[in-house]
């Protein structure tokens, strides 16, 4: 569990529920303290693979070492999120691959070998002369760039080069009000809606680009496109960023975040109330794969006999 922004608080409230379901939590057991060895990942002298599903909810903060293990622990036992749905949601490529897929909308992306820079240009023509660079694996809107003429891209390109990026993954500018939807949706229902807008003069809506914080209600079909984009992701806690495209006149879903946050304490304050209704449906969910890995070991069991 993330210790920032109160998440603390949100854990004891967690392993306070659960409890109260005679479910024991063990809390702190960080897999960059772990090590496998033989045949079991152990930590802080827990042998992980005895537990009956592991909650990993730690934004940010994962070390490649942490999400190696967590690939491996997630191959014996029960993973929130699972790790193919986490690094599915960690990488934009495959994220708007698999929604596009589906038949969800997602903003026209095309990835280009770095190589072919005339299918770069031809792509910067076919948008209307705009396009948006991003990393694969990026987040909070870092090294996000819009490029916004041909010229720009001519510009752009060698320093891209520099850095040896293999690829270019390139979406198409979406007209927009400067304000997106986080619609939050744990075991395939809705749980909490936000906003975030843009700060003056600027186009990206992440709050570590200086995007605030608004209320926002949902209607419909947002939220039956938040439970869909959920599903095709395979992620059982989930927040999906949707913006409003003004030409197509439709709602695009932007990316599904895997662990999303929490309302801050002041973010409580001035009106998000959805940090109750997510911590009981997250621990509905805990309780479910706890109850689903006891059930199918039995059943292992029994077939043994
Ligand atoms: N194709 C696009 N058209 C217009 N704005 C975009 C587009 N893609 C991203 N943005 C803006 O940039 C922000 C960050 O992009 P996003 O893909 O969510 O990356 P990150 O993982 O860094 O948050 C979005 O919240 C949105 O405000
Ligand atoms: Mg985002």
């Amino acid at each position: 569990m993330y210790s920032n922004s109160g998440g603390t608080a949100i854990q004891a409230k967690i392993v306070n529920q659960l409890r109260d379901r005679d479910i024991e939590a063990i809390t702190d057991l960080n897999l960059g303290h772990a090590n496998a060895h033989n045949g079991t990942i152990t930590c802080h002298n827990v042998n992980m693979e005895e537990l009956d599903a592991f909650f990993s909810y730690n934004a940010g903060q994962q070390t490649p070492y942490q999400v190696f293990l967590y690939q491996v622990l997630n191959e014996s036992i029960p993973c929130l999120n699972s790790f193919e749905s986490f690094s599915l949601s960690e990488d934009k490529l495959r994220t708007s691959h698999r929604l596009s897929r589906a038949g969800i909308r997602t903003p026209d992306y095309r990835l280009c070998n770095t190589k072919d820079k005339p299918m770069l240009k031809n792509t910067i023509r076919e948008w209307g002369g705009r396009l948006v660079y991003k990393p694969t694996d990026g987040w909070g809107g870092m090294g996000i760039v819009k490029v916004e003429d041909e010229r720009s891209l001519d510009m752009l390109i060698p320093f891209l080069d520099q850095t040896n990026i293999p690829h270019f993954y390139v979406e198409r500018f979406i007209n927009y009000d400067m304000t997106d939807y986080r619609i939050d949706i744990v075991d395939g229902e809705f749980v909490g809606c936000y906003g975030r807008q843009a700060p003056k003069d600027d186009w990206k809506t992440n709050v570590t680009s200086g995007g605030s914080v608004i209320r926002r209600e949902p209607n419909d079909e947002l939220v039956a496109l938040a439970i869909k984009a959920a599903k095709v992701t395979g992620l059982d806690i989930a927040g999906v960023d949707v913006i409003y495209d003004q030409e197509h006149e439709e709602y695009v879903v932007l990316e599904v975040n895997g662990i999303p946050a929490f309302a801050t304490p002041e973010q409580e304050a001035a009106g998000l109330t959805f940090n109750e209704g997510k911590i009981e449906r997250i621990v509905n969910l805990i309780e479910r794969k706890a109850i689903e890995k006891r059930a199918s070991m039995q059943a292992a069991l029994t077939s043994q006999l």
